[in-house]
Parts: structure tokens; C-alpha cells; sequence
């Protein structure tokens, strides 16, 4: 009898605590459409960089065949394989001669299906990366398009007459230099955004446009689950070629991303091929603001499903400088991305391969505080909203590489405009040490699998791009041995998140947005909330929590294994701590 009394007392109590939430609950925003893409976590892989496996010193498929087990245990739902295809690599891949082919260096199509089977067979899903805002030169269409005026691909690019002696107008090319080249038999200019060697595509062209449709099908009739879009704000240029300003020429992304007819575009790609395939789109929206972006992901439009916005990832960035930034900036610049209307759905990454290492840009990468930064943005990955994007190597706590001469640099961006900024004032010592905060190079040094050769990423002598020398430490084998270890922290995380509905489609809301230090935020569901505190900082805080609080249970923090509960509102955190708690 007794015993059923207390079972009637704990319900009552139980339903009094759940009370104590409802306010928060009442705040859920209209209803969000589930769709299983919004649920993901995707592990982006640089193949050059992932694992190498006949000694050549380049990474390739065989190698990531032969991590599909790690991928496995570490708990992700989608791999996006950076660029595949056949490619003299003048950006890395990111300039494609052919895109039925897999890059000699990386395999063979064989070795892509073998691939793509086994991350099925594990039920994890492979999205690959579309870059059609540029083809390599070396494309077939490019070599036609160049030889003459009357060629039928000559359209499939974007030709102008110069001025006189000049280029057609004084845009920038990313990479440094004019974005004109002058080619071909007839003297006229072609449009590069990027490199000399990445000519742009010319949208305009229905047959061009066609043609991108049909290489999309081949790829989706063998099972891809989907694109990341490189550039695709890009892709339509604005008309009328006029010169930029000095404003614009200071921040060229601007003039060239969502061109007047990107929206037709996207609606066009979408209504003949994505529809028909049950699969992911994301875009990197490189370019544009909020509004612009959530433009081509709001669900009514039909385009794509999903957008990188680089705000929150590029906070402090000035071009080649990274300057100081505050947590309350970066703050902000979260919860624009991440509290986006019931239409929009975000994506949350804190790194990729055109940015520095997530522990040297976001955290501490001391010897003493690696470890635990790198643990509390794990959880600041996994807990926000969004389909979420973990880069190769963040699970490990890689760090920068230390740089200290520019031959060690591969990148085409950090060569292409030396020149340029040289010119605006920097010295060569000036410019090494702004790299050495923000380089692509830091992303896209070799994974580091051990302790042996190489950090095991080869068995020759020599890689495509140094190694840091960091490995002897910091690496999988390491990670895997030590139950406290990132790499199992990070697994433990993503255990928590899977299929849960109120970590993933909950509200989101910041409670101290203006705190100088402490990042902490609540993810309200249907049934629970979560409370997520992270202490950004190497100092110890004192942080009050409001009432309501009272009760929740700590499920995971990155010092310890302790559990206990929130009794009174003043939690003391140490340097650099990250608890996540749970309502009853
Ligand atoms: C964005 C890619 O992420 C980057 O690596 C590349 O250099 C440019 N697009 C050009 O394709
Ligand atoms: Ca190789």
C-alpha cells in the first residue's frame, strides 16, 4: 500500500516538473515537417587527406573503404565526399575535367560503387560534391568552347571582347588577379571566378544547363543519397558585366552571388531531377545574407533543402586576417542561422576544409585545454539545430599545422594572391602569420590514424602535404585506447542525439546571450528540453540559472563521468567546461 503511494507521489511530482517546462514548450514554433535530412550528422571527408593505401602519399576510395568500420563506430548518418572526380587538382579537385570519371589518383568507378555499397550495408548514406558553378579548362566542353567562336560549345562559357588591351571589365578573381583570361584563336576573354584553370559555366545556356542535369542523374541512378552544391549562389551572373566600385571590389562575392536568375535556376534543376530522387541538397551559400539564403532553402520554393551560411564559422574573418571576436558576436550570429522560421531548416558546423581547425579557431589548443575544448564543441556541434556537418579529424582534436615557410602551403587561394596582398601592405612575415591562423592547408593536412610513419596515413615516405608533427599524440589510435578520449566523447554525444526528436527538432533559445564567456542555451522539444551550458573560456565562472532549471539532470559534461542534478541555481564551471542536462 505504502508502496503505491509513493508510485502516486512520484507521478505527481514528476507531472509537477513537467509543468515547470510547459512555458517553455508553449514557445515551440509552428509545427516543423519532419524529414530524415533535417536528422543527419554528416562527416565531411577530404579524400587527398583521409586515408592513403598504396603508398603513393595521396589519399584514395580503397583508403576510405578500408575506414568504413571507423566511420561505423563513430556514429554518423551521411558521408560528403569532397570532390572525386577526374580533375588535374589545380583546386584540388574542385576543377573538374570530366564528371562521369573518379580521379585517377583516388580509384576507379568500381571502387566508388565498392564504396557506396559498404556505407549502405552500414546504413550510412554518401552525398557527393556538384560543382558546376566551374569546370576544369581541361573539360572537354572547356577545349571546344575555347577553339573557336562558332564552335556549339563555345556558349557553355562566358566569352567577352577585352577593352583595348584590357580584360572586359575589372572584376576579381578569387584566387588573385583579374577574373578575365585571355584564350583561343579569336583573342577574347574568358570569365574565372576562381583560378585560371576553373572557368565558369554559363548558366544561360539551356543545353549547358541540360547537360548538368544529365551528369546529376548519373550520379543519383547509382545511389548517392545526394549533393553538397559548391558555389551554387554563383552560378547566375549578373548581365551586365559593369565595373565594380571600391566597395565592391573589396567584397566581390556580393556582385556575384544570387544573380537575377539563380531562383529559376534552382526551381528548374529541382523540378527535372531532384524531385524525382528521395535525397539531400545543400548549397554553399558563400556571398549572400540571411534573407538572400533562406530564400532558396524556404521548403515552399521548391530549390534546395539545405545552405551553409558562413557567418557564425567566419566570425572575426576579414578576408586573409582573423581578427579578435567576442562570444556574445558569435552568439549572435548563431542564432540568426539557427532560429530560422518553420520553412527554413539550418545546418550547423563550426569547420570544413576551407577553414582552420575547429579546436585552434573556436577552442584552446594548449596541451592544456586541447582535450577539453575540443570535447565542449562537440557538444556545441551536436546540441544546436540543424542538420549537422563534423569535419574529418575534428572528432581527434587535430589541431593547426604549424606553418613556417611558404613552400609548405599547397593552397591555389594562398599563391594566387600573395601578390595582392603583398601590395596592400602585409609583409611576407605578416601574411605567415595570418595564414597560420586561417589557412584552408590547416583543414587538409593528412589524417592522423597512429603513432607510425606518417601517422599512419601512408606506408611511403612521403605525403602530398606535410603531416603535423602533432601525431605522435594527437591520433585515432590514441583516441580509440582512451574511453575519455574525444573521439569516444564525441560518439557518446552523437548516441545521445540520434533519433531524438526534442534534441534535434526543438526550439532553440539562447538564456545569456550577452554572457562574455559562457555560451548557454536551451533546445525545447515537444516532451523535454534540454539545457546545454558551456564555459568558453579558460577561466573559472560562476553562472546563475533561472529557477525553472531546478531539477534537470546532467546526462554528459566533458571533465568527468558524474551525473547529479541542478539543486541550486549557481553552477561553478571550470575552464572550458561543457555540460549538457536533460528536463524529466
Ligand atoms: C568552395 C570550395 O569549398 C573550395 O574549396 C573551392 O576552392 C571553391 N569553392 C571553388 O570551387
Ligand atoms: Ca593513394
Amino acid at each position: 500500500m505504502k508502496f503505491k503511494l509513493l508510485i502516486i507521489l512520484a507521478i505527481i511530482l514528476n507531472t509537477g516538473c513537467k509543468q515547470d517546462t510547459t512555458k517553455d514548450i508553449e514557445t515551440t514554433k509552428n509545427e516543423i515537417k519532419k524529414e530524415w535530412w533535417k536528422e543527419q550528422v554528416v562527416y565531411q571527408i577530404y579524400p587527398r587527406s583521409f586515408k592513403d593505401s598504396n603508398g603513393d602519399g595521396i589519399g584514395d576510395i580503397p583508403g576510405i573503404i578500408s575506414k568504413i568500420d571507423y566511420l561505423d563506430s563513430l556514429g554518423i548518418d551521411v558521408v560528403w565526399l569532397s570532390p572525386h572526380f577526374d580533375s588535374p587538382n589545380a583546386d584540388n579537385g574542385y576543377d573538374i575535367r570530366d564528371y562521369r570519371k573518379v580521379m585517377e589518383e583516388f580509384g576507379t568507378l568500381e571502387d566508388f560503387d565498392t564504396l557506396l555499397n559498404g556505407l549502405h550495408d552500414r546504413g550510412i548514406k554518401l552525398i557527393i560534391d556538384l560543382v558546376i558553378n566551374h569546370s576544369s579548362d581541361e573539360h572537354k566542353w572547356f577545349q571546344e568552347s575555347m577553339s573557336s567562336k562558332d564552335n556549339p560549345y563555345r556558349d557553355y562559357y562566358i566569352w567577352k571582347p577585352g577593352k583595348g588591351t584590357n580584360p572586359p571589365n575589372n572584376w576579381p578573381s578569387f584566387f588573385g588577379g583579374s577574373a578575365w583570361e585571355q584564350a583561343g584563336p579569336d583573342g577574347e576573354y574568358y570569365l574565372h571566378y576562381f583560378a585560371k584553370k576553373q572557368p565558369d559555366l554559363n548558366w544561360e545556356n539551356q543545353q549547358l544547363r541540360e547537360e548538368i542535369y544529365d551528369l546529376m542523374r548519373f550520379w543519383l541512378d547509382k545511389g548517392v543519397d545526394g549533393f553538397r552544391m559548391d558555389v551554387i549562389a554563383l552560378i547566375s551572373k549578373p548581365q551586365n558585366f559593369d565595373d565594380m566600385d571600391n566597395e565592391g571590389l573589396k567584397h566581390p562575392e556580393y556582385t556575384y552571388a544570387y544573380g537575377p536568375r539563380l531562383h529559376e535556376f534552382l526551381k528548374d534543376m529541382n523540378k527535372e531531377v531532384l524531385s524525382k530522387y528521395d535525397v539531400m541538397t545543400v548549397g554553399e551559400a558563400y556571398g549572400g545574407n540571411a534573407e538572400k539564403t533562406l530564400e532558396i532553402t524556404d521548403e515552399r520554393n521548391n530549390e534546395i533543402d539545405l545552405a551553409f551560411w558562413f557567418d557564425a564559422v567566419r566570425v572575426g574573418r576579414d578576408n586573409f586576417k582573423q581578427n579578435e571576436w567576442t562570444l556574445p558576436e558569435f552568439k549572435k550570429l548563431v542564432k540568426a542561422q539557427s532560429d530560422v522560421n518553420s520553412h527554413n531548416w539550418p545546418t550547423f558546423f563550426l569547420g570544413n576544409h576551407d577553414n582552420p581547425r575547429v579546436v585552434s579557431k573556436f577552442g584552446d589548443d594548449s596541451p592544456e585545454f586541447r582535450v577539453t575544448s575540443s570535447k565542449l564543441l562537440a557538444m556545441l556541434l551536436l546540441t544546436q539545430r540543424g542538420t549537422t556537418f563534423l569535419y574529418q579529424g575534428d572528432e581527434i582534436g587535430m589541431t593547426n599545422y604549424p606553418f613556417t615557410s611558404f613552400d609548405q602551403f599547397d593552397d591555389v587561394e594562398i599563391k594566387g594572391n600573395y601578390n595582392k596582398i603583398i601590395a596592400s601592405g602585409s609583409t611576407p612575415e605578416s601574411y605567415l602569420a595570418d595564414l597560420n591562423k586561417m589557412a584552408r592547408d590547416h583543414a587538409r593536412t593528412p589524417m592522423q590514424w597512429s603513432n607510425t610513419n606518417k601517422a599512419g596515413f601512408t606506408s611511403g615516405d612521403k605525403t602530398w602535404l606535410g603531416v603535423n608533427p602533432n601525431y605522435p599524440e594527437i591520433n585515432v589510435k590514441n583516441n580509440l585506447q582512451d574511453k575519455h578520449s574525444i573521439f569516444h566523447f564525441y560518439r557518446r554525444l552523437l548516441n545521445i542525439r540520434k533519433g531524438n526528436d526534442n534534441l534535434i527538432y526543438g526550439d532553440y533559445k539562447d538564456i545569456a546571450i550577452d554572457h562574455p564567456q559562457v555560451f548557454a542555451y536551451t533546445r525545447i522539444g515537444k516532451n523535454k528540453t534540454y539545457l546545454v551550458v558551456l564555459n568558453m573560456s579558460k577561466s573559472m565562472v560562476d553562472f546563475s540559472l533561472d529557477n525553472k532549471f531546478k531539477g534537470y539532470n546532467l546526462i554528459i559534461n566533458n571533465l568527468n563521468d558524474d551525473t547529479t542534478t541542478i539543486e541550486h541555481n549557481k553552477l561553478t564551471l571550470q575552464p572550458w567546461e561543457a555540460r549538457l542536462y536533460e528536463s524529466n
